[in-house]
């Protein structure tokens, strides 16, 4: 099976979890997108969906599912997205495609986060991922000198601009051991927005696609 398989037997497995009537939450990258697809076929039976980033709106509305404003919704029951790293204590790393931000918005106010990932995502150490940080524009040095004291070696993310017009820095180098203190550290430092760190609030559940099917972690 390809990765893309993979991804998309995740993406059609966390359907089950979708129940009737409800909004539901939505991810952004290759693997929510099918997610996304999936949720097409069912849109008669759901109220809409709150999203986590400009693309996944889009696909969102080809399909005709309606689109809430996350102001609008008080909780969510679901929220289903990918990771780039996930470890056996459901901590992940998120931020690839740079929509951490939001991404951890509609987590906060979901009451399960389903990861959905292929084999290939799973860690036993978080970190060789380089680690996303949305940072306000005007604080990018700063920000990137206080990561080189938290050992890792910040890369600004060229030409990429979040939906909420701010930037990303990757951290590369970090062996993440303590993943509740580094997420709570890295926020706290002044002109970051959030880092792709999802420890504090981890998946509740995981899909991961492998080649023998669908392996369910909860
Ligand atoms: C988007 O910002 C990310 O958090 C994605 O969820 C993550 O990068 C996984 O992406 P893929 O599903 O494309 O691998």
């Amino acid at each position: 099976m390809t990765q893309d398989e993979l991804k998309k037997a995740v993406g059609w497995a966390a359907l089950k979890y979708v129940r009737p009537g409800t909004i539901v939450g939505v991810g952004t990258g290759s693997t929510a997108a099918h997610f996304i697809d999936a949720l097409g076929s069912i849109k008669d039976q759901i109220e809409g969906a709150v999203s986590s980033s400009n693309d996944s709106t889009e696909r969102l509305k080809k399909l005709g599912i309606p689109v809430f404003d996350c102001n609008d919704v008080d909780s969510l029951d679901i929220y289903v997205d990918g990771a780039d790293e996930i470890n056996g204590h459901m901590q992940m790393i998120k931020g690839g495609g740079a929509a951490l931000t939001r991404e951890k918005i509609i987590a906060a106010i979901s009451r399960k986060f389903i990861c959905i990932a292929d084999s290939s995502k799973q860690v036993d150490i978080l970190g060789a991922f380089p680690l996303p940080v949305e940072v306000i524009p005007m604080a990018r040095s700063y920000v990137a000198r206080e990561l080189v004291k938290l050992g890792g070696q910040p890369e600004y993310r060229q030409g990429v601009v979040t939906d909420n017009g701010n930037v990303i820095l990757d951290v590369h180098n970090l062996k993440i051991m303590d993943a509740v203190a580094l997420e709570n550290k890295i926020n706290n430092i002044a002109g970051v927005v959030t880092v792709g760190l999802f420890a504090n609030r981890g998946a509740d559940i995981a899909l991961i696609g492998t080649p023998e099917g669908v392996k369910v972690i909860e």
